[in-house]
């Protein structure tokens, strides 16, 4: 290693000599060049292989210097190789001795493998004669394990039981828990609906209170109308008793003034008062068809004559011994202040008696003719032959109304309700109703409402 010292240095001066030398050169390669160009022309032939020698020194040179260098690495490379070399020797040494220690470990390891072998032989047997009674075991076990099995089933069937219940106590806490609140809902709203029965109570009672007052005051009208029904049905049957006595005195007043034949009971001449006329007698009958019947025409066999004119008709004629007629103006009068029925009473020639009766009599005013109403027709054996003339007005021999070119009242010799002459007419000397002769007729006439009283 030395050497090779030195010799660098040696190296060292020589390149130092050959590159302040060259250096020169190079300093300027163009001067060189130029120098070159210039030996050239002068006498380059001469200078240029000296020139090439250095070049070739130096050259070499450049190269030394790299191998030095190279070689300085690797010098401080093998000393570091050589440290580590002995670091690796050292570490040699002490595994050796590791190894040594190890191999006696090894040696006395053998010993005790084979002390091991030993005791696992033995132990191998222990374990052959365990086996034989685990499987003995393990047979026992495995039917064990059958009913472990059942077991476990039933076990597993309790445990989902078990959790069922669990679920089911759960759910039931749950409900627990909402019943308790719902009742704790429940208890407020009927603390509240309490109270409102409270107010409601004491509505009631002011209600109670009033409906009482209400009660005592309807009693107090109650008894009220009570009295004043007592009162009425006094006052009624005074009422009554005065309208009786008011009757009494009507009758009494009809007694004195009056339109019909109803005061007579009996039939004799009796003297009405009627508007339009005043005072004048008739005949009345309540023998033939009950009380009161006013007799307005009465042939029973007299030598009264009926052919008689406008005027005499008009007024009346004949005796109420005998024949006679009540006069057309007293019937108007009388017809025209209530509703009559005319009772026709025959007797036939062999002594039979007939009836005709109408309900609704009347005769009109001179200007209209004293035309003949009717009303309803009711009868035994004989017919309506009346109603042929109804609605005619009278006619006599001198007042011709009826509906014939001739004169009806003159042809038959009397006065009549004639329409083109005549069925039953009651008037006429011979009298024929309908178709048999009569010895005997009266025309009789009363209120409508007197047959009911
Ligand atoms: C019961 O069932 C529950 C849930 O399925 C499970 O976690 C538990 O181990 C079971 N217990 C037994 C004893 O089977
Ligand atoms: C309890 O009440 C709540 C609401 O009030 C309801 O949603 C829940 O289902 C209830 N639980 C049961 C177990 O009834
Ligand atoms: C009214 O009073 C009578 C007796 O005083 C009683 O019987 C009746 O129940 C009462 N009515 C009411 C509605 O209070
Ligand atoms: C006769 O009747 C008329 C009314 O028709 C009446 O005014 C008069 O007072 C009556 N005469 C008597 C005396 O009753
Ligand atoms: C009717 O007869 C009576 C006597 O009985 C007589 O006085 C009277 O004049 C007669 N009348 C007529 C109209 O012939
Ligand atoms: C009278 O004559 C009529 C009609 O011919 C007859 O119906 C009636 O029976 C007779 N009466 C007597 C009593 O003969």
């Amino acid at each position: 290693m030395c050497k090779i010292k030195n010799n660098s240095v040696f190296s060292f001066i020589i390149l130092h000599v050959f590159l302040v030398a060259t250096s020169a050169f190079e300093e300027t390669c163009e001067f060189d060049r130029q120098m070159e160009e210039q030996c050239r022309i002068h006498n380059y032939k001469t200078v240029k292989p000296l020139l090439d020698y250095f070049r070739q020194v130096r050259n070499e040179l450049e190269d030394k210097e790299i191998k030095e260098n190279k070689l300085n690495e690797l010098n401080s490379d093998l000393m570091e190789k050589y440290h580590e070399i002995v670091r690796i020797h050292k570490k040699f040494i002490k595994e050796t001795a590791l190894l040594d220690e190890y191999k006696n470990k090894v040696l006395k390891g053998e010993n005790d493998l084979q002390l091991c072998q030993n005791k696992n032989e033995k132990l191998e047997s222990e374990i052959n004669s365990q086996q034989n009674i685990i499987v003995k075991i393990i047979g026992k076990l495995t039917d064990k394990c059958a009913n472990l099995g059942n077991c476990e089933l039933q076990l597993q069937n309790l445990n989902s039981s078990l959790i069922e219940k669990d679920e089911n106590i759960k759910r039931l806490s749950e409900n627990i828990q909402n019943i308790t609140e719902h009742k704790k809902r429940i208890e407020l709203q009927v603390n509240e609906k309490k109270s409102m029965l409270v107010k409601q109570d004491e509505v009631i009672k002011k209600c109670q209170s009033e409906i009482d007052t209400l009660n005592r005051t309807s009693e107090n009208i109650r008894e009220e109308r009570k009295k004043i029904q007592l009162e009425l049905k006094e006052s009624e049957t005074k009422l009554i008793d005065k309208v009786k006595e008011n009757q009494l005195c009507q009758s009494e007043l009809d007694k004195l003034s009056p339109t019909t034949c109803i005061p007579f009971e009996d039939s004799d001449v009796h003297q009405l008062n009627v508007s339009g006329i005043g005072f004048f007698d008739v005949l009345c009958n309540s023998q033939i068809a009950g009380p009161g019947w006013i007799v307005i025409q009465q042939r029973v066999g007299g030598n009264e004559s009926f052919n008689r004119d406008w005027a005499t008709y008009r007024k009346g004629f004949g005796s109420y011994k005998s024949d006679f007629f009540l006069g057309l103006e007293k019937i108007h009068r009388i017809t025209s202040l209530q509703r009559f029925e005319l009772y026709i009473h025959l007797v036939a020639v062999n002594g039979s008696v007939f009836y005709a009766g109408y309900d609704d009599f009347k005769i009109s005013d001179e200007d209209h003719g004293y035309a003949l109403s009717l009303g309803k027709f009711s009868e035994t054996i004989i017919k309506d032959s009346m109603r042929y003339s109804e609605n005619m007005k009278f006619s006599t021999f001198d007042r011709d109304n009826d509906f014939t070119g001739a004169n009806c009242a003159a042809d038959f010799e009397s006065g009549w309700w004639y329409n083109a002459c005549q069925h039953g007419n009651l008037n006429q000397p011979n009298m024929i109703y309908p178709l048999f002769y009569m010895k005997e007729a009266k025309m009789l006439i009363r209120p409508k409402e007197a047959m009911k009283k």
